[in-house]
């Protein structure tokens, strides 16, 4: 054998080895994809392309730590399961303009069986934003990112994880299946504007559990098409409790069937429980199967309300 074809075999034998005990394993450290300036935009986008292209489950883990991410897509399908670990402290850019105009800050979408694990807390440092949120007094306003947007997920775990003062909602769950929220904690200030813990919509099978969720809006909310809704062992408060609407603004409004809320508790919140739904519009909208139980209201302004005539900052007509 000459040195040459040695030296290749060699080679050879060292790179199908990297490969095969980073492919064994499945686990893609963020740390090995490089991070300039702390950043890791690039670095996650890469994992995740492997992670992704993986035919055994697989895990993308990004350690103990402070990073930068820019606005991100994370998008299936993928080849099997796969889990993102956060450890970390993950912040976004402050300024709400440099997301790329972009709905959200991290979007994971399309996926099955995708679970999104650890202790890590993603900080939308919405300061900024807030101060420039001009919603209540303009319907046509611009709406700046959420920390999280969840879309298009089968069978998925969302777990451990910390979300922190989002520029606007925190987490949008938008055509998923068989998705559980569990130790997802929220926190933003009492008076942040549409910071809104979760919102979901268009989505069946969500499970929210076991979690605690501060802000400055609604806790939780449900928008048209959700269906098969389970919310138990929640702590909401600050913020504007638990609610179903805002209904029947748009033509073509799916219905909100089967949601149950137990064993939750509403402290210093201004609403506990809330069916919203606007009024004197033409559509057709039906909430039905909606279970309350075992709910425990501290300091709650108005418990339990349903309001048919949801106009916030007199957007609308009142001919209801
Ligand atoms: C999720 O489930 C829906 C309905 O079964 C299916 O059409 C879709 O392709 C699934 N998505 C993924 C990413 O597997
Ligand atoms: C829902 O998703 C979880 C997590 O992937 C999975 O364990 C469970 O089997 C799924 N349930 C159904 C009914 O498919
Ligand atoms: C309720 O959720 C909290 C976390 O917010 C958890 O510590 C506690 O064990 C949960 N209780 C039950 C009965 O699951
Ligand atoms: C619901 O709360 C009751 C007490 O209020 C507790 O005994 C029970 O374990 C809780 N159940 C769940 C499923 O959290
Ligand atoms: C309500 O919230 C306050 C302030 O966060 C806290 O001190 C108190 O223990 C909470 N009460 C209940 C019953 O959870
Ligand atoms: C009651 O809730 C309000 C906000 O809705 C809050 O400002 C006030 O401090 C709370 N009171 C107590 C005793 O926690």
């Amino acid at each position: 054998m000459n040195i040459q074809l040695s030296s290749t075999i060699l080679a050879w034998l060292i790179l199908s080895l990297a490969t095969h005990v980073t492919s064994q394993q499945g686990i893609f450290n963020i740390r090995t994809y490089g991070a300039p300036n702390g950043d890791i935009t690039n670095a996650f986008k890469s994992a995740w392309k492997e992670a992704c292209a993986s035919t055994i489950p697989s895990k993308v883990v990004i350690p103990e730590g402070w990073y930068k991410l820019q606005q991100i897509d994370l998008e299936g399908p993928c080849n099997a399961p796969i889990e993102v670990q956060v450890h970390g402290m993950i912040l976004s850019p402050k300024n709400p303009y440099h997301l790329n105009g972009q709905d959200q800050w991290v979007r994971f979408q399309y996926i099955n069986f995708f679970t999104l694990s650890g202790k890590g807390t993603f900080d939308g440092q919405g300061q900024m934003a807030w101060k420039q949120n001009n919603c209540p007094r303009n319907t046509n306003c611009i709406r700046f990112a959420m920390n999280f947007g969840f879309a298009f997920l089968n069978n998925s775990i969302i777990q451990d994880i910390n979300s922190k003062d989002s520029k606007y909602f925190h987490a949008n769950v938008f055509g998923c299946n068989n998705i559980t929220f569990t130790n997802f904690n929220v926190n933003a200030p009492e008076n942040s504007p549409n910071t809104d813990g979760i919102h979901i919509g268009r989505s069946t099978k969500v499970n929210i559990i076991n979690s605690k969720i501060g802000t400055g809006d609604d806790c939780i909310s449900l928008g048209d098409g959700s269906r098969q809704i389970v919310i138990r062992n929640i702590t909401c408060g600050p913020g504007h409790g638990i609610s179903v609407g805002s209904l029947g603004k748009y033509p073509n409004e799916e219905p909100v069937v089967g949601l149950i809320v137990k064993n939750c508790t509403l402290n210093n919140t201004n609403n506990g429980v809330r069916i919203k739904t606007w009024p004197g519009t033409s559509v057709i909208s039906i909430a039905s199967h909606l279970h309350f139980e075992n709910i425990v209201m501290v300091n709650v302004s108005n418990p339990v309300i349903i309001d048919q005539e949801y106009c916030p900052w007199n957007q609308c007509s009142k001919k209801a």
